[in-house]
């Protein structure tokens, strides 16, 4: 069997994921796509540093140019995060002919539209199933499965770290402080956690859930975004006597000719489907206007549910590698609605 071999750069609580489950579950994908999947090279900061993964036969470095100069390597999987220099390094892999597959949705929230571009000229694939709702296949169904309904609405809990916070303040009682910390420890937080609770990494999500929804594309500045920072424990207690649950919600949803988007804490009744979410998990609310309501739900972080969506793309480029029909990322930035923004 032929071999196709991987490169990552990143080897955190995503990139550690992706390299249990490539190695784990080789033979299941070697079936599906009809090649051993090897990862050769791995980029990194710090190559002293105590990992929680066997990286027995494979090249640890922080040269980004081991991957680039290799013409072994076909697929590279971005889970650094951030903005900059990811968008040099996916820069450099795709002009270098590298398929890239990516979970960093401040990036692709930014700068998806260019990257596809670069990508489309070289032929290449750019995916990034796992930059939103970590372990729920949500931008691939909404692609494959509403392709022929007209998308009214898309809304929900898309951040796990805020949710689990949530979560932990309502049924535990934790301070907002001890609950984000464990957060972190659980490797559910951003490396900063500040894009989590003010909302910022909801919002992310949201303009690439809109680009795939809607046609459109949003940037920060078009939305309302409010986060959790000032929320008490005293106002969760309180939500929760009067049969409230508080959520950090995302929303878009056409009106008119365009779109309005916003991200913010919202009381949410207790029988409603979206208060009984708990934890890292997330869920996201597809309204469409021949389907209706549809929801989708699951684990929105965390090293293996998101390495699953990590683990989809590979396979899906891989097949696309096989059958010659690679470097049509670009489809999804066709542009067909008008932007509303909120003060509209
Ligand atoms: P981590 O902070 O756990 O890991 C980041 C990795 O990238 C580390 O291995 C680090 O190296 C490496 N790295 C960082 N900067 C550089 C650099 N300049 N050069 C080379 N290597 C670098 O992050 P996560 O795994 O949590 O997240 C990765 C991506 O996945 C982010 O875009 C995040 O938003 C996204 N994501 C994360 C989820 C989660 O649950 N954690 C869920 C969905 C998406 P070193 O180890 O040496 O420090
Ligand atoms: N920090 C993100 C979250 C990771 O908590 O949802 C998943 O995108």
């Amino acid at each position: 069997m032929e071999t196709i071999k991987i490169g990552l750069v990143g080897l955190g609580t995503v990139g550690s994921g992706v390299l249990q489950m490539l190695t784990q579950n080789q033979a299941k994908i070697s079936n599906i796509t009809g090649r051993q999947l090897d990862v050769k090279t791995i980029v990194v900061r710090d190559i002293n540093k105590p990992r929680n993964v066997s990286t027995d036969n494979i090249m640890l470095t922080d040269d980004l140019n081991q991957i680039i100069n290799d013409p072994e390597i076909k697929i590279v999987v971005e889970v650094m995060g951030g903005i900059h220099p990811a968008k040099e390094v996916i820069t450099a892999l795709l002009n270098a002919k590298k398929h890239v597959v990516t979970a960093n949705k401040d990036l692709i929230a930014s700068a998806g539209e260019e990257l596809a571009k670069i990508a489309h000229d070289n032929q290449c694939d750019l995916v990034y199933e796992a930059s939103v709702a970590g372990g729920i296949p949500i931008l691939r169904t909404i692609v494959n499965s509403f392709a022929a309904d007209q998308i009214m609405e898309v809304k929900g809990i898309v951040n796990g770290t805020t949710n689990y916070i949530l979560t932990q303040m309502q049924h535990r009682g934790w301070g907002y402080q001890e609950a984000l910390k464990k957060a972190q420890e659980l490797g559910f937080a951003e490396s900063d956690p500040t894009n989590d609770v003010a909302g910022i990494d909801a919002a992310y999500k949201m303009i690439i859930l809109s680009q795939f929804s809607f046609g459109v594309h949003l940037s920060i500045d078009d939305m309302k975004i409010i986060g959790i920072q000032d929320i008490q424990l005293e106002d969760v207690k309180q939500a929760d006597s009067f049969g409230y649950t508080i959520k950090l919600l995302g929303i878009a949803r056409r009106i008119n000719n365009g779109i309005f988007a916003e991200v913010a804490p919202v009381l949410v009744a207790k029988d409603h489907p979206l208060a009984t979410i708990n934890n890292e998990n997330n869920a996201v609310m597809v309204t469409g206007s021949a389907v209706g309501e549809t929801l989708f739900y699951g684990p929105g972080a965390g090293g293996l549910p998101t390495a699953n969506s990590v683990l989809s793309d590979i396979v899906s480029v891989t097949k696309n590698i096989v059958l010659g029909t690679t470097g049509n990322s670009f489809n999804n930035y066709q542009h067909e609605t008008n932007l509303v923004t909120p003060e509209d």
